[in-house]
């Protein structure tokens, strides 16, 4: 459904996400001019304030969360700031955010950054006040569930009242500029694809660390864990931009089917193919930092690492194993992939002494944004006591390899895509669902081995279990 959105209404207004990213984003399209300038954006949430305490709120986060040089003139974005207070559990407060909302407009987008356990209230007011009807389309954070039931519980209410069409599933690392990237890497590139497939791929390796504990979400994330908190999403989100066929063009339908059959081709996986941690008192970076039973204030089984050798059972990457990582607390805030390339068939230096590595192709997706690649390279020298070769790399660093642009935050491209009405990095739900299937099967898997997770240090890269699971394959993680 192809309008420009010329209303944005935002639920959770006065939450974490809104204060760190939304307004943020939105403050910095508008610095960028990148926003019509009739977009009219009305928060709502539960706080009772008016206009004018809304805009002051919003002015403390951008002060806050938004580099002075990317703000513009915040007083314009400020004015198209408004509020609405509303309990999204009754009916009648949807009536006066619609009396708020002019009607009479282009189109109209809403956000919703609450509680996933308000979805489908929102959704029946939003129906009751003739909020879901006509050219309105709506972005749901996550978390979409807790397994593949309540997630379609969810969908299922969304459903009732937006179509696939009018409906946005945010997974913010599909905005990120690297994330992209990667999709350039392979499709605007002849070079990688013929070598892209278990002919030539040993394996994947997959990394998500933080070095962040629980930051204050203790209830929330001691009941979804690691698996559910990011492998569910981002990580099966980067496995499928890694491991999808080449789509037919860059559209919508054409990517996401393809992302599609990558997640429906995942083998369902073992316990014994996973391991699971959780942090102890430890370090990062010299700053000594509580366990996480300390910072919960209770004993937990929730896992704060995971780490999975997972398998794609199609043509392309039979017996290629993709290994996934991710933790809190670990030694430092890394998102990057490697893929490893296999040994050479026959080295016709073995002979002269000199030994090979094989390729890799290491993206840095975040805090460094690179490409790197080992080649082989003969070191310099007569040779006259055998050949010399050494793995050495061809580099590319994205922020100087297009100096004067600027970093944005994923969000502002999810926003300004859901205001215009491009779905293609939003996930549609069959990609939710196939994503919670296998999870749910790991899940399983876990109930039935009653394993409880392995304790690691703060400031480590888990526990020492998620490296013999690489080591028993010969493979070492990528550090
Ligand atoms: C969120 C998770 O989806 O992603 C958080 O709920 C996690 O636990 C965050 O910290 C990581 O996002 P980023 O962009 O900082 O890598």
């Amino acid at each position: 459904m192809s309008f420009t959105a010329d209303r944005l209404i935002l639920f959770g207004a006065t939450g974490d996400l809104a204060q760190r990213m939304l307004l943020p984003s939105l403050c910095a399209l508008d610095a960028d001019q990148l926003i019509a300038p009739d977009l009219k954006i009305i928060g709502t949430a539960r706080s009772d304030m008016d206009d004018a305490a809304f805009r002051n709120f919003a002015r403390e986060a951008l002060e806050k969360y938004l580099p002075a040089d990317r703000r513009g003139s915040m007083a314009g974005f400020l004015n198209r700031l408004s509020y609405q207070p509303l309990d999204a559990t009754t009916l009648e407060g949807y009536e006066e955010l619609a009396a708020k909302v002019d009607r009479t407009g282009k189109g109209i987008a809403i956000f919703l950054s609450t509680a996933p356990n308000l979805f489908e209230p929102t959704i029946a007011g939003l129906k009751h006040a003739g909020l879901a009807d006509g050219d309105v389309r709506i972005a749901l954070e996550k978390p979409l569930g807790t397994d593949l039931a309540s997630s379609r519980d969810i969908m299922d209410a969304v459903a009732s009242a937006f179509d696939e069409d009018r409906t946005y599933r945010i997974d913010h690392y599909l905005g990120k500029e690297t994330v992209q990237n990667l999709l350039a890497l392979r499709f605007a590139n002849i070079l990688f694809e013929p070598v892209w497939n278990a002919q030539y791929v040993d394996h994947v390796q997959i990394t998500v660390g933080e070095t962040v504990g629980l930051e204050g979400r203790v209830a929330f994330y001691d009941d979804a864990g690691a698996l559910r908190d990011m492998v569910q999403n981002h990580m099966l989100q980067l496995l499928a931009l890694v491991a999808m066929e080449p789509p037919t063009s860059f559209d919508a339908t054409a990517v996401r089917d393809e992302k599609v059959k990558v997640l429906r081709a995942l083998r369902q996986v073992e316990a014994a193919e996973t391991v699971t941690g959780q942090y102890r008192t430890g370090a990062i970076t010299g700053r000594s930092v509580p366990g996480y039973d300390e910072e919960l204030g209770k004993e937990s089984n929730t896992e704060t690492f995971v780490a999975i050798k997972a398998h794609v059972d199609n043509w392309r990457w039979k017996g290629v194993p993709f290994y996934l990582r991710t933790g809190k607390r670990l030694p430092k805030r890394v998102t990057e992939i490697v893929v490893q390339f296999r040994c050479l068939p026959h080295s016709i230096f073995a002979d002269k002494g000199a030994k090979t590595q094989p390729n890799r192709l290491v993206i840095g997706i975040q805090p460094e944004e690179n490409i790197h690649l080992s080649m082989m390279a003969k070191m310099p020298g007569l040779d006259r006591e055998g050949i010399r070769l050494r793995s050495v790399p061809l580099d590319i660093t994205l922020p100087d390899a297009f100096t004067g642009t600027h970093r944005r935050i994923a969000y502002e491209r999810l926003l300004l895509d859901l205001i215009e009405g491009d779905q293609t990095l939003f996930v549609r739900r069959d990609e939710v669902e196939a994503q919670w299937q296998w999870v749910d099967g790991i899940r399983e898997a876990w109930d039935e081995s009653a394993e409880a997770p392995k304790n690691y240090a703060a400031g480590t890269w888990g526990p020492s279990a998620a490296i013999a699971l690489a080591e028993r394959d010969g493979v070492s993680w990528h550090d």
